[in-house]
């Protein structure tokens, strides 16, 4: 079977997500953010996440060397800031803008969860690299996720409640 590129991605969208904002620091100590839907739990015990970082990023130099980053969870009201850490350009974060909890990578404002991780294995994977963190800390607060499916926000208030 041949695929056209963009049939076989709108068929992927069809897979509803959550929306995550990954950020890290960079050797400055600037923090910087990029949004992913590619996020999941891999394991509890010990307790490893995973997410994929596309090799065309502009971000891809600062995130594939990374020994750390935090995954921040969005909340339904958080729309536009998904849309401005998936611009291109520099997202950088001003130190006033997050807090830190184990890693010092940046933990945002008015999420639902976070999870500050080290990074403890990266797997190339055709046009992505899969990032496996370990979770040192983790942050859960109430309220209704930002929810992705083909393309569009939404929120999870119709599944389940906060
Ligand atoms: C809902 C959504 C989910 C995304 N998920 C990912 C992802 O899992 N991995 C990734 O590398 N980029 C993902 N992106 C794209 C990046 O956010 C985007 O490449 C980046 O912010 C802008 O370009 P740059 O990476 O070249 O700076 C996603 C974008 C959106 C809107």
């Amino acid at each position: 079977m041949t695929f056209d590129l963009k049939d076989y991605r709108s068929a992927l969208g069809s897979f509803a997500t959550g929306v995550t904002i990954v950020t890290t620091l960079d050797s400055n100590g600037n923090g910087h953010g990029l949004t992913v839907n590619s996020f999941a739990s891999v394991s509890l015990d010990p307790p490893l996440v995973l997410w994929c970082l596309g090799n065309k990023s502009d971000s891809y130099d600062l995130f594939s060397k990374c020994d750390a980053y935090a995954i921040n969870i969005l909340a339904d009201n958080q729309g536009d800031l998904a849309m401005r850490f998936a611009g291109k350009g520099d997202q950088k974060l001003a130190a006033g803008d997050y807090a830190t909890l184990e890693t010092g990578s940046p933990v945002l404002p008015g999420t639902i969860a976070a999870f500050d991780t080290k990074v403890v294995q990266r797997i190339e994977a055709g046009d992505h690299l899969i990032l496996i963190g370990q979770t040192l800390a983790y942050q859960r607060h109430d309220g209704q996720g930002l929810a992705y499916f083909r393309g569009q926000f939404g929120s999870t208030s119709a599944l389940a409640k906060s």
